[in-house]
């Protein structure tokens, strides 16, 4: 437990440079480690999340160096991965867990993978299904109807599927074409609703079932950790923040539309389509202005689903009503983040209630006020609570921030190093 105490800020001032997008960072060291020659990739993040998945590679046999954020991945082929010695250890990481079940689905060996205590008890139903369609073996913890790590997964010959994916899930997505890497005929994937598309990316990149490595990959800045500064730029007065090089695929970044919606005063600058190899990216001016309340609907909450606590907090100071339909995925997350934001957030005297089961309801308010609030373990709604607490009355207190470094470790420095 590491308990962590937050006062307001008179106003944020400076510079933001962020490390590299989460997401497609464990895509880069998947795709580079089944491609055939070595991927430097740069910016690489390094957080629990990105080392799990580096962890796991290692230990099927993949040679891979680190030097401050340059990882060099010495690719082994589609066909090279080795037998790991025991389980795989995953600690909390659902990407790594889900995408790597992909992989392994069309291995010729059995692994076991396990899980820390909250990714256990995340549900992995929605990645077996699809992957035993394809023909593979896999066994896992049920309970009440649903399935849970640790899992086994037997690789076996795959074949094609067309898949209608029943949640709007990336990961799911991209568990299905990994295995369709392997599998004999056309894997079809169908999203009801567009998720974000690292993968599809990346598959494009390595040049499809070739796997042929592109030498260097560079990582833009995740924008899901730049919300943070987002929004702690707009809500705290007179603050002006430049945060750089953040990636903007559009299937990532709904929340820079939502903030614009709101009336914030955000701009982007330098946006560049295409970062050596990657993706779109482009630095962010956001400064303080008086938010509106929002209405966010079902459709849009793909592109902004790591981004939904930190818009509660600022739809939270918005002047009248904001409403976020149909974010039931929140309930799946590292914690339910529906729980962890409306009972943190009350306890600052926000007005937010839930509408459903699915949506919430929030009447801004001004000012929250300071009080003691708990992370549950979750790193967004630890950042999340960090950043109400710049622009409460009165001191936050948050029992464990210890969380953060699952995707930021270097994020209370960064918040820091602004406050003026
Ligand atoms: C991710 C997809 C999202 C997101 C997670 C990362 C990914 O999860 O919440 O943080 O990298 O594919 P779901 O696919 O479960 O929605």
């Amino acid at each position: 437990m590491r308990p962590f105490s937050i006062w307001p800020a008179r106003y944020l001032k400076g510079r933001v440079d962020l490390p590299g997008d989460k997401s497609i960072a464990h895509r880069a060291v998947i795709f580079s480690a089944l491609a055939s020659g070595s991927t430097s990739v740069g910016n690489f993040p390094i957080n629990d999340d990105c080392l799990a998945t580096l962890k796991a590679f290692r230990l099927l046999g993949v040679r891979i160096t680190l030097k401050k954020t340059r990882v060099v991945i010495y690719g082994k082929g589609p066909f090279g991965l080795k037998k790991p010695g025991g389980p795989i250890y995953l600690a909390e990481s659902g990407t790594s867990l889900r995408l790597l079940l992909g992989v392994l689905a069309g291995q010729s060996f059995s692994v076991k993978l396990t899980a820390g205590r909250s990714l256990s008890k995340r549900p992995m139903a929605r990645v077996t299904v699809p992957l035993r369609k394809m023909g593979a073996t896999i066994t896992s913890r049920k309970s009440a109807g649903e399935e849970f790590p640790p899992i086994t997964v037997r690789g076996g010959r795959l074949t094609g599927i067309a898949y209608k994916i029943p949640v709007a899930s990336a990961q799911v997505k991209s568990a299905i074409l990994l295995a369709g890497l392997y599998a004999k005929g056309k894997t079809r994937v169908i999203e009801r609703v567009v998720t974000r598309d690292h993968t599809e990316r990346m598959l494009g990149i390595f040049k499809g079932r070739k796997l042929k490595s592109p030498c260097k990959i560079y990582i833009p800045g995740d924008i899901s950790s730049a919300a943070f500064f987002m929004v702690a730029g707009a809500i705290v007065p007179g603050s002006e923040i430049l945060i750089k090089d953040v990636g903007l695929n559009p299937t990532r970044s709904g929340v820079v539309k939502v903030l614009k919606r709101m009336s914030a005063d955000l701009k982007v600058k330098n946006l560049k389509l295409r970062s050596r190899n990657c993706e779109p990216l482009g630095d962010i001016l956001i400064k303080s202005s008086r938010l509106r309340g929002v209405r966010v609907t079902k459709n849009e909450v793909p592109s902004l689903i790591d981004e939904l606590p930190i818009l509660m907090v600022a739809a939270s100071l918005a002047k009248g009503r904001s409403v976020f339909e149909g974010i039931g995925e929140l309930r799946v997350k590292e914690t339910d983040r529906i729980r962890s934001m409306i009972d943190n957030l009350r306890k600052m005297g926000a007005d937010i209630r839930l509408k459903g089961r699915e949506s919430i309801v929030i009447n801004g308010v001004k000012p929250l006020r300071g009080a003691s609030v708990k992370s549950f373990g979750d790193h967004r709604t630890a950042m999340s609570m960090v950043v109400a607490g710049l622009a409460s009355a009165g001191s936050t207190r948050i029992d464990d921030v210890s969380c953060i470094s699952k995707s930021f470790p270097e994020f209370l420095k960064a918040i820091n190093s602004l406050k003026k």
